[in-house]
């Protein structure tokens, strides 16, 4: 391994289930020290990719690297070296904080478990709770916990898969400032997401849908690559002119976004004339308006739909 390496570099990888493909020819390189995003409807093989990144999962094509070891060949040592988050289970809820982190630092081989988890507990600053029951903390909690249980062996590569679904903004903020300080540090961050917020504080996001990447970049790249056009409808009637411009030719998207709706096309001279047409005949207001990255993704799952059709 040399310090060059990519964190992550594969080429091709693929995975069939049942006789389908839910991961197809994906090539995916993440550099040291960089926290990416990874996103995509449910069912488009996020997890799948991410467990065959840490040796958990045999491809059925392809190959690579994840920490400059063979992702075929050499999992054992990946799996030394990745803290590793799962999707939906973060810890034992029926074990006290205390014996969930013991329980980890075993799992990892570590030395000096107990001595581990009460460096940890302290650095929580769950010392005095550590006989409490894990189910018994809020969702917050847990998820900081399993933070921090995946990272005491010190990994180099963190793989979240969903790692704050459920939790409250304020604890995703705090769990996020933590995901950054580790990144300063120098570990890297591969991170799947629902949420546009988290995927707008990595410093770059790739988009998977029906097992094939269709973006990644940085936000403002993503949102470049699009090539949308996008205007903002506001007013008493936005949402029956939303309603008109559903299918009206060049219109490709129409969302509400709180009080306003966003209506999308990639030809912007057919989606003005359009927009125009529903200011005629309803008591809206009319801008051009940004395209978000929520914009951007709604189209490219749909885009792909289509496509699997
Ligand atoms: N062990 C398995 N056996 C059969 N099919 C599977 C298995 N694991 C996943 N799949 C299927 O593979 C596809 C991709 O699943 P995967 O869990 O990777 O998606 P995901 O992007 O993580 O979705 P979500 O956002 O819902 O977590 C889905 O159609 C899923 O049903
Ligand atoms: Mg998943």
């Amino acid at each position: 391994m040399t310090a060059q390496s990519p964190a992550i570099e594969v080429v091709d990888l693929t995975k069939i289930f049942d006789g389908k493909s839910v991961v197809k020819h994906i090539d995916l390189t993440i550099n040291r020290g960089e926290i990416v995003g990874f996103l995509g409807p449910n069912g488009s093989g996020k997890t799948t990719t991410i467990r065959m990144i840490c040796g958990l999962l045999r491809p059925d094509g392809g190959s690579g690297t994840c920490l400059g070891y063979d992702i075929l060949t050499e999992a054992a040592e990946i799996k030394r070296r990745v803290g590793y988050m799962t999707q939906r289970f973060s810890l034992y809820e029926d074990l006290t904080i205390e014996e969930n982190l013991i329980f980890v630092a075993r799992l990892y081989g570590m030395k000096n478990v107990r001595k581990v988890a009460a460096e940890t507990l302290q650095q929580l600053g769950l010392t005095s709770r550590r006989k409490q029951i894990a189910g018994t903390l809020s969702g917050g909690w847990k998820q900081r916990l399993a933070l921090a249980a995946c990272i005491m062996h010190k990994p180099d590569l963190l793989l979240l898969d969903e790692p704050t679904a459920g939790v409250d903004p304020k604890a995703r903020r705090e769990f996020w400032d933590e995901i950054h300080e580790l990144a300063e540090a120098g570990l890297t961050v591969l991170v799947s997401t629902h949420y546009m917020d988290e995927a707008e504080r990595c410093h770059r996001i790739v988009y998977i849908a029906y097992g094939t990447i269709v973006a990644r970049g940085t936000v403002p790249e993503i949102v470049e690559q699009s090539r949308l056009t996008t205007f903002v409808l506001t007013g008493r009637e936005a949402g029956a002119a939303a309603k008109a411009l559903t299918g009206a030719k060049g219109v490709e998207q129409v969302a509400p976004f709180g009080s306003e709706v966003h209506v999308v096309g990639s030809e912007p001279a057919a989606l003005r004339a359009a927009v125009e047409e529903a200011g005629r005949r309803f008591d809206v207001a009319i801008e051009p308006g940004e395209t978000t990255l929520e914009d951007v993704f709604i189209r490219l799952m749909s885009q792909a739909q289509a496509l699997e059709a």
